[in-house]
């Protein structure tokens, strides 16, 4: 009686552990259960107070297919998994062999039914089609329809917009002639098939489109094309779905490279407001890309997405908080070996800590904690010139090392963050970087430590 009591209380801390309050983009997140949250190229579906978050399970790390997965949540944080929405079919165009990318749901009103429709393509991606599959519940399972090319012509990246709630018009939109010519597709009352383009741009390049619709005017938002790496993603709008659109418009500062995330769905919020969902693709370690969930505010008039490393969101009201924390610059760390002070007007204070990893360490000391159990978050700004991610030991009151992937910038004169939850006990901690490794970390900009877990 005595040792069950304990294992139940043992589960119980567990489990309290895998609960979330903030929303930290580009940390790893984990599901209710603990585990990592496989829903990449994502969606959402709202259903009653619940969101539906399909995605692509990228857990083997390979593009192939290995299913749609289906999340619930009621409050955009913690999220729970559900039964796999789709899985592999051998000898269709949805086997463990093919391409299946970018699930998005709408509900049909008219059927009573939840029609999936996504990217279905061939390993080469040279198929460039569109499938589609229908349930009877929002998890399905789905039952796998066809894919084909939409209209006889190319489908890659995609999206849904519905136009308003019940009865409404449903369209694809899509990259579209390899990938040069991006189409709004109108779609047939049952959702199964498209009827005719309502909207082209041409010459444009674009793909991971989203469309929101919002005190009457549209914002169609997408990035260009540049493979799995980053480009500033941008918006554009109109009066009507048809267009014509404005022309492009940044998102973000161009340099941050939509910090560093690729738009996946945009969710509008109730008040207005809206949510950027992008992916921060890892192409040498695709499962473990991270979801980049920041505000989308249009208070100016136009959408600007708001730079948040820890933040929350009622789902309810739309309203959110974005948290602040205390900085700590790299400059007034102790340099070890090699490691070298930057001068750089990229960096935050003119200066940062070079050379570090091969020996070169830089500790940053007298970093305040609030002793919190479990950890509290820190945003590590760092800039990597190359093109393939680095990493980045951290250790804490000379406790063991954990180790942070640290995204290429595009240049070494644009620090991003990168979040890593760290114990550190109330008053005084002292934070060492890159000891103990035989490759180049990222030149540290600074840190910014949160006192939210
Ligand atoms: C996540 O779930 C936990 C446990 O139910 C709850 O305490 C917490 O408030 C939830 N987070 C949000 C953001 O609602
Ligand atoms: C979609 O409609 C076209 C006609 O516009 C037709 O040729 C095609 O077979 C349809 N595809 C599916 C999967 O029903
Ligand atoms: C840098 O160090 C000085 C004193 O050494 C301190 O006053 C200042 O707060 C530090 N600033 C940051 C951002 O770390
Ligand atoms: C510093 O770099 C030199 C050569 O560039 C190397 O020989 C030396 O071992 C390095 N020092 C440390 C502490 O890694």
């Amino acid at each position: 009686m005595f040792c069950f009591f304990s294992l139940v209380l043992l589960f119980g801390a567990i489990g309290l552990s895998y609960a979330e309050n903030v929303i930290v983009p580009g940390a790893p997140w984990t599901d209710t259960s603990g585990n990592s949250i496989q829903a990449h190229g994502g969606g959402i579906l709202k259903v009653g107070s619940t969101f539906y978050w399909f995605g692509e399970d990228k857990a083997a790390n390979s593009a192939l297919f290995s299913a749609v997965s289906c999340y619930t949540s009621t409050d955009l944080v913690n999220w729970s998994r559900q039964n796999n929405a789709l899985t592999p079919i051998s000898g269709t165009m949805i086997s463990n062999s093919n391409i299946v990318e970018r699930p998005k749901v709408i509900f049909n009103q008219k059927n009573s039914e939840y029609v999936m429709w996504f990217h279905s393509d061939t390993s080469n991606y040279g198929a460039a089609e569109v499938g589609v599959a229908t349930a009877k519940s929002p998890c399905g399972p789905y039952t796998y329809k066809a894919s084909w090319k939409p209209l006889g012509a190319d489908s890659r990246d995609m999206g849904l917009f519905l136009d308003g709630e019940l009865h409404s018009n449903a369209y694809l939109l899509y990259a579209s002639d390899n990938n040069v010519d991006f189409k709004i597709a109108s779609l047939d009352s049952n959702y199964y098939n498209v009827t005719g383009v309502v909207s082209e741009i041409t010459n444009v390049n674009l793909e991971a489109p989203g469309v929101i619709k919002r005190n009457g005017v549209y914002w169609l938002f997408a990035s260009h094309t540049s493979g799995w790496a980053p480009n500033p993603n941008k918006y554009f709008s109109s009066n009507s779905i048809s267009g014509p659109w404005s022309a492009e418009a940044d998102l973000a500062p161009e340099s941050t490279r939509t910090y560093y995330s690729q738009n996946n769905y945009d969710l509008l919020l109730p008040n207005q407001n809206a949510i950027y969902m992008g992916d921060r693709w890892h192409s040498a370690l695709l499962g473990d890309s991270r979801y980049m969930w920041l505000p989308l505010d249009f208070s100016s008039g136009s959408p600007k997405i708001l730079q948040a490393d820890v933040w929350s969101v009622d789902p309810n009201s739309g309203s959110w908080t974005i948290a602040s924390g205390t900085t700590y610059e790299a400059e007034n760390g102790t340099r070890g070996g090699n490691s070298t002070l930057i001068t750089n007007s990229g960096f935050s204070g003119g200066h940062g800590v070079g050379y570090l990893g091969n020996g070169g360490t830089v500790t940053l000391n007298n970093v305040q904690g609030n002793g919190v159990s479990g950890g509290q978050w820190v945003a590590v700004y760092a800039a990597n010139g190359d093109s393939s991610y680095r990493t980045m030991t951290i250790s804490v009151n000379g406790g063991s090392a954990i180790v942070i992937q640290q995204p290429d910038t595009g240049s070494a004169s644009n620090p991003i963050s990168v979040p890593v939850k760290l114990n550190l006990k109330s008053g005084s901690n002292t934070i060492l970087f890159a000891a103990g490794q035989s490759n180049y970390a990222a030149d540290l900009d600074k840190i910014i430590v949160y006192t939210q877990s």
